[in-house]
């Protein structure tokens, strides 16, 4: 990975310096060049327009020794028109034939090319014309004088422009190579920036994907990758949590299902053993013991089939398919009823068993047979929870927009560890005491999910040895979605 990117980076940074040296390269050279024609026809248009070498040569050309005499004076002004020995020189040709008669540059006068300009001449007009593209530069200006026809040639073959851009080209490839160096390093500078947040990220995932959370990669910085590091931070503590629910789901799931198991089991169990027993000594066994032997069966199976009950009217809540018959009814009336009912059980125990009201109860809005079934849950708690001969108090009333009932007894209580778990399926405080009176610890689970669908509330407060109390609280109105 790190060799991909630096090479990405070494790729990139090169083909900018490339282009950018080309481009100013091709600018700088272009520069040089045009600066050096535009002031070659400017020194020969200031050369030549100014009055006196003008008047001189003109005057030259009607001596008989024409050509010589024009030549004299373009050397005595040499130095105004730039003349250097390799690479700009004067001539002076024959008006008719273009033919070179004298120069300062005699061997190169006679391979004289008759260019653009010296056409122009030739035809009477000045020959300023210039070519960029052409590899010499020239002014070829007629005169006519007394004993002929004649043209005034400067020719420059552009040598300083190429040395000077030859030179040029060598500062800019300098550059270039000084530049390469620069990127090189510079790309494994940041390379090193960028690759090693990286590859710690790397690390990091690759210990997510391993099933190994809990460590998170520092970056502080707030460019992309510091908001990757910390976005895939966010998601690894977003996965462990979600893993660690789902581990805690799976181990409610696998305590669910044992405990159906061995709620099942016991049952099943004695039934048996009873059953097998009546088989193998009935002949023996009085009718008295029969018969109890045959409540006992009968009791068990009832047992089994409260809690199979039960476990589908949860299953059913779980999968959100139970159907509630929400309607209005009294609330007063369902908790006189739902004492009535337990009155008996409450006399067999010789409790004190009493109902009040606090005002008077409106009709609510609810499902009559399941909130009666989470009172009738409240209340044969409180009876079988709390030893014979003690004091029960079932109380209603209306608070605000809600009617309450509450279930208060001074029986045995709920250690402050448990309350909490109360609510939880078959969980009971003492097990085999709860069995012994006929509790599967899935009541009051069940009354928490009808209280909920109801968008009412249960509340307990109890304390070990002294009783309990407990609070259901529901709206006038029944819940807002139904
Ligand atoms: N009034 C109470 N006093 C003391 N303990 C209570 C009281 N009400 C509930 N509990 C404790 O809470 C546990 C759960 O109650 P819950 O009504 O869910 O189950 P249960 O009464 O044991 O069985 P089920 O209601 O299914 O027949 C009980 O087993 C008991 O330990
Ligand atoms: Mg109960």
């Amino acid at each position: 990975m790190t060799r991909s990117i630096y090479s990405k980076l070494v790729a990139i940074f090169l083909v900018l310096i490339l282009a950018l040296m080309a481009v100013v390269g091709a600018f700088l050279m272009r520069g040089v060049r045009n600066f050096y024609i535009n002031g070659f026809y400017t020194q020969m248009q200031e050369a030549f327009s100014g009055a006196v070498m003008a008047d001189d040569l003109r005057a030259a050309a009607d001596e008989p020794d024409a050509a010589a005499h024009m030549a004299e004076i373009l050397r005595a002004n040499s130095g105004q028109l730039g003349i250097s020995a390799g690479e700009r020189n004067y001539f002076i040709l024959d008006g008719e034939t273009g033919e070179c008669l004298t120069g300062s540059d005699p061997a190169a006068g006679a391979h004289l090319e008759i260019t653009r300009n010296i056409l122009t001449a030739m035809g009477g007009s000045e020959g300023y014309a210039s070519d960029p593209g052409d590899d010499y530069m020239d002014v070829a200006l007629p005169i006519r004088g007394e004993s002929g026809s004649y043209i005034i040639y400067i020719f420059d073959n552009k040598g300083t422009v190429t040395d000077l851009n030859a030179e040029l080209f060598r500062i800019i490839a300098e550059a270039l190579a000084v530049g390469l160096v620069i990127a090189v390093l510079l790309s494994l500078l940041l390379a090193k920036t960028m690759v090693t947040p990286i590859q710690s990220l790397t690390k990091a995932a690759e210990k997510v994907a391993a099933g190994k959370f809990g460590e998170s990669v520092e970056n502080d910085a707030r460019d992309e990758i510091g908001v990757l590091t910390r976005t895939f931070n966010d998601m690894a503590g977003q996965l462990e949590r979600n893993i660690e629910d789902l581990k805690n789901a799976e181990q409610l799931r696998r305590e669910f299902v044992a405990n159906v198991s061995h709620e099942l089991r016991t049952p099943v169990t004695s039934i048996r053993s009873y059953a097998e027993t009546l088989c193998d000594a009935a002949d023996s066994m009085d009718a008295a013991t029969r018969q109890r032997f045959l409540e006992v069966i009968v009791g068990e199976s009832d047992r089994m089939t409260k809690i199979v009950q039960d476990l589908l009217t949860l299953s059913k809540f779980d999968a959100g398919s139970i159907d509630f018959d929400f309607g209005m009814f009294s609330f007063e009336k369902s908790v006189k009823d739902v004492y009535n009912a337990q009155l008996l059980e409450a006399q067999k125990r010789r409790h004190n068993f009493g109902l009040e009201f606090t005002g008077e109860l409106p009709e609510i809005r609810g499902d009559r047979a399941r909130i009666e079934q989470v009172l009738i849950n409240m209340l044969s708690n409180a009876i079988k929870y709390t030893p014979d001969g003690g004091r029960i108090r079932m109380t209603a009333g209306v608070k605000d927009d809600c009617v309450w009932c509450t279930v208060r007894d001074n029986g045995i209580g709920i250690p402050k560890q448990d309350i909490d778990h109360v609510f939880e399926r078959f969980y009971r405080v003492d097990k085999a005491r709860s069995r012994e009176s006929g509790g599967t610890g899935l009541g009051l689970s069940i009354a928490y999910e009808i209280v909920q669908r109801h968008d009412g509330k249960m509340e307990i407060h109890s304390q070990k040895g002294k009783g309990t109390a407990i609070t259901v609280t529901l709206p006038v109105g029944g819940p807002a979605d139904a």
